[in-house]
Order: structure tokens, then sequence, then C-alpha cells
């Protein structure tokens, strides 16, 4: 077909709308169709494959993994890129660097005041303590901001998602203590990888590529009249430390982790050698007209 032929189709399918329904999501279903139709076309794509493609979806919801997809296709790294793009439009700079939330963060997890430990005591894998100060662009701190952390185990695994983690492990709410300071003593986490035998992976094989995450920390940090910041830091040293599937590794979010030991532990209560990182979180305030940073989702609440 050639590309008139395809609009005068496109123009009937639009006309059989009545004045009725949201216009917001007409002007974007329809576009999307335009530009799937435009695809068949010029891929001459097969009944065969349209209907590939559709049962795949159908089952990568089913299974829960369109979260997983959305990060590997690149999806949610995109949107955090517009979001930078619209803050450095309207003249912002600094702050922490966002990065994706991903799909396994979990609402409800146990507050812990100014310090939290996250392991549950017998979790294999090396002491880890971070620590820092949560401030707003003038450096100054921001007292009782919300430091929300959830992490992968030794095994690259998450709680809730793994039934056989007690619940909340590796997640806490941390409010920071007067001076904006956190801290928190867990394990450090290893990278993670989509499940082996689920579509996403199934996606990936037929694209020649893997799904793994270098060993990473997710933050969701907040304070009034702040916008709320989703964020991750990367081990570092870590061989997908640059390779990530979901394209979320960034500058300015791989701190040192230090080797530490002895009385340094003591305010965390560890004894022996430790990994340390200390990380600063800054906060952007509110302003009129930016697109929200706090974002609407479907989330697992426990
Ligand atoms: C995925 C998993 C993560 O742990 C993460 O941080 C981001 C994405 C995923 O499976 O898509
Ligand atoms: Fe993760």
């Amino acid at each position: 077909m050639n590309r008139q032929a395809i609009d005068a189709l496109l123009g009937k399918i639009n006309a059989s709308a009545t004045s009725e329904g949201n216009p917001r999501t007409k002007t974007i279903v329809n576009r999307i169709v335009q530009d799937l139709f435009y695809t068949i076309e010029d891929l001459d794509v097969t009944p065969d494959e349209f209907w590939t493609a559709l049962n795949y979806l159908a089952e990568a919801g089913q299974s829960g993994e369109l979260g997983l997809l959305a990060a590997g296709l690149g999806f949610e790294h995109f949107l955090d890129v517009r979001l930078d793009e619209a803050e450095a439009k309207a003249g912002i700079e600094g702050g922490t660097p966002r990065t994706i939330e991903g799909p396994l963060y979990v609402a409800g997890a146990p507050l812990s005041e100014g310090h939290a430990r996250l392991d549950n005591g017998n979790e294999p894998g090396g002491t880890l303590v971070m620590r820092g100060r949560v401030t707003g662009e003038d450096g100054k701190p921001l007292a009782g901001a919300l430091v929300e952390v959830w992490h992968a185990n030794h095994l690259g695994n998450y709680s809730y998602f793994d039934k056989s983690q007690p619940a909340f492990n590796l997640r806490r709410s941390i409010r920071a203590d007067a001076n904006g300071n956190y801290s928190f003593r867990s394990v450090v986490p290893v990278g993670y990888s989509v499940p082996p035998q689920g579509k996403t992976q199934q996606l990936l094989d037929q694209l020649g590529r893997h799904g793994h995450r270098p060993a990473h920390i997710h933050f969701f940090v907040s304070a009034p009249g702040h916008r709320k910041l989703t964020t991750q830091i990367n081990i570092d040293g870590d061989p997908y430390l640059w390779d990530d599937f979901a394209f979320a590794t960034r500058d300015g979010l791989v701190p040192a982790v230090k080797k530490a030991e002895g009385a340094e532990g003591k305010p965390y209560g560890v004894e022996g050698n430790f990994s340390l990182i200390d990380f600063d979180f800054t906060l952007l305030k509110d302003r009129a007209n930016l697109p929200s940073a706090e974002v609407e989702r479907i989330r697992a609440e426990a």
C-alpha cells in the first residue's frame, strides 16, 4: 500500500470517533496506530509476525514482566532523559542525577530514624555501610528528608518478588536527622538479571542482548517543597557497570567503595572489615511549570 492509501484508511478509522472520549488519549493512540501501520507496511510485517508480537505482549503482561520490558527496551531511561531536558530548559542545574526506578519497589517498608539496618543478620555477603547527607540546591541540610532504599541480595534477588526472603528484607525508609544525615548498614548487593526463563529474556535473546544489571542500590529521596528524586547508585568495579541492560548507569552515581575497619564501624554496630560508601543527595526545589518528578505507576505494596 502507498502512504496515501494508508492515510485514507487511518482517516476513516479516526473519523469513526465521536466528540466523546479523551482528546489526549485520542491523539496518542491515533499516532501510535499510524506509526505501526507505517511500520507494518515498510517492513512488510506478516500476519504471523503481527500475532506473534501481540501474543508476546499478552504473555509478558500475564507474567508481570511489562515493567522489565520497559526498562530493557530503554523506555524508562528515555523518560529520565526527557525529564532532565525539561529541567535544563527551565534553567535548572545541579541536583543528584536521576535514574530509573525499575519495576521492583515495594511500598510500606519499615521506617527508621536516622539509621537503619537493612539485612536480617544472616544475609550472605560483605558488610556495607552507606551514609551521607540530604541537602537542597543551596547546600543546606534538609532535616527529616525521607530516604527510601531497596536493593537485591547476594543472588541478585529482591524480597517480596523472591518469596524465600523475609518481608521487606533489604528495604527500608529512613528519616534523615536534624542535620539531614542518613546512614544504613546492609550487605553489598550483586547484579540483577532478568528471569532466564521469562518473556523479557526471550525477547532479549532475539535481539542478541543480555539481561544483566550491574550491582546497584535504589533510592527515592523526598522532602517537602522539593522535587522527588528517583535514583540508584552503582557498585564500582562491577563487570556490567557501563553495560546495564536498562541503561541506568550515569556519571555521578558511581561512588567510591572504600575499605573500612575497626573503630570506623562502631557507630553502625559493625565489627571487622566492611565496605563504606559516602554519598550525599541534593534535591531540587519544587518549581511551577515543570513536569512532575513524582511518577504515577502501579507499585507493589506489602
Ligand atoms: C529491572 C530490574 C531492576 O532491579 C532494576 O533496577 C531495573 C529494571 C528489570 O528487571 O527490568
Ligand atoms: Fe534494581
